[in-house]
């Protein structure tokens, strides 16, 4: 945490983009855990993720062709299935005999649930086996809805400080401060909320929003909200009123240990809410790169100087518990043992 990289965790699903950004028969390279990604969508429609490393020479496949069904490469052609299994090797005359079957580039599993493309990222001794947990299921919306906005922005910072950003009660009224959403720094108000452990992490128990407000009185009456905080840098608010619910992921996935791909999605059930999209997402936009601009500036100190940084109570405490849950992630991991959630029920309060 103190510095510039974080220690990414394996053995977890990673959200890797939304399912609408590769279309049948279209590939995407991409960087993930600093591993190089291509996530492709056959022509029957299933997406697949391999290493994006052609064994045979090392030239991304990502350059070559891809028909549909196979890959094949751009330097020599050699084929290979969307299982990452070599099928062609065109140079070959008919006497000589190579089991192209054995050669591999490498083959993630990968899901596509609820409009996200998952990828699994494997422990560093675990054989890919396809019998993976599944990817995390978001609540109150069925697997084929999509997100109805959606945007990302990359963030030249570990996971650890994006996902420290995420869980920061504090700091929305010194850095959020567009004029639709303004808070007053000098009207800081007590808080006080109860969370307790959840999956792989923690939750700010369900509680109700203000009925005066109008943003909520859209969803109807008896307005409540859940947020949750799960590995490897899931915060999933849950909003949900009487007639209508709205649901938000955002999704920290790195890209290596000190840069990280910031994901913002709502799911929503107002229809009226999806011609909007357009003039959501900008301000979705304008929001998450008020938090982007921070940790460019948070960049430039930790560059120049490497300061010990600090945790406060009670503000801080859920960056704490990030460390924690992480830490207890890897022991498990090393130990070969179930992960144990540390946590244990609180109440924290602070002023924001
Ligand atoms: S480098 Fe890919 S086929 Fe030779
Ligand atoms: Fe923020």
């Amino acid at each position: 945490m103190q510095g510039l990289t974080a220690t990414l965790l394996r053995g977890l699903w990673y959200v890797a983009l939304p399912a609408a950004d590769v279309k049948p028969g279209a590939m995407v390279a991409k960087t993930l855990l600093g591993e190089p990604v291509l996530i492709g969508r056959g022509r029957d429609g299933k997406v697949f993720a391999l290493r994006d490393i052609c064994p045979h020479r090392g030239i991304p496949l990502s350059y070559g062709k891809f028909d549909g069904d196979t890959i094949a490469c751009s330097y020599h052609g050699w084929r290979f299935g969307r299982d990452g299994v070599c099928t062609e090797i065109p140079s070959l005359r008919e006497d000589q005999k190579v089991d192209a079957s054995r050669i591999r580039c490498g083959a993630y599993s990968c899901v596509e649930r609820q409009g996200l493309v998952w990828v699994y990222f494997p422990k560093a001794d675990e054989a890919p086996s396809g019998r993976e947990a599944e990817p995390p299921a978001l609540p109150v919306f069925a697997d084929d809805v999509a997100p109805a906005m959606s945007i990302m922005l990359p963030f030249p910072c570990s996971t650890d400080h994006a996902a420290f950003g995420l869980m920061d009660p504090t700091h929305a009224a010194f850095v959020h401060t567009s004029w639709w959403f303004k808070k007053d720094a000098s009207k800081l108000r007590p808080k006080e909320k109860a969370f307790e452990p959840s999956e792989l992490g923690w939750r700010m128990v369900r509680h109700a929003l203000p009925p005066q407000n109008i943003v909520y009185k859209l969803l109807g009456q008896n307005v409540t909200t859940e947020i949750s905080y799960r590995l490897p840098g899931l915060r999933v608010e849950e909003i949900r009123g009487d007639r209508h619910a709205v649901v938000g992921l955002t999704a920290i996935t790195p890209v290596d240990n000190e840069h990280t791909e910031v994901w913002q999605m709502f799911w929503v059930s107002m229809g009226w809410a999806k011609p909007l999209r357009p003039l959501f997402e900008h301000l979705m936009r304008v929001f998450l790169d008020q938090d982007r601009v921070v940790v460019v500036r948070q960049r430039e100190g930790l560059e120049k100087a490497s300061p010990r940084l600090m945790l406060i109570n009670d503000a801080d405490t859920q960056a704490r518990w990030w460390m924690r849950v992480k830490d207890e992630w890897m022991e498990a991991q090393e130990a070969g043992r179930p992960f144990a959630n540390p946590l244990k029920p609180m109440v924290l309060r602070w002023r924001s």
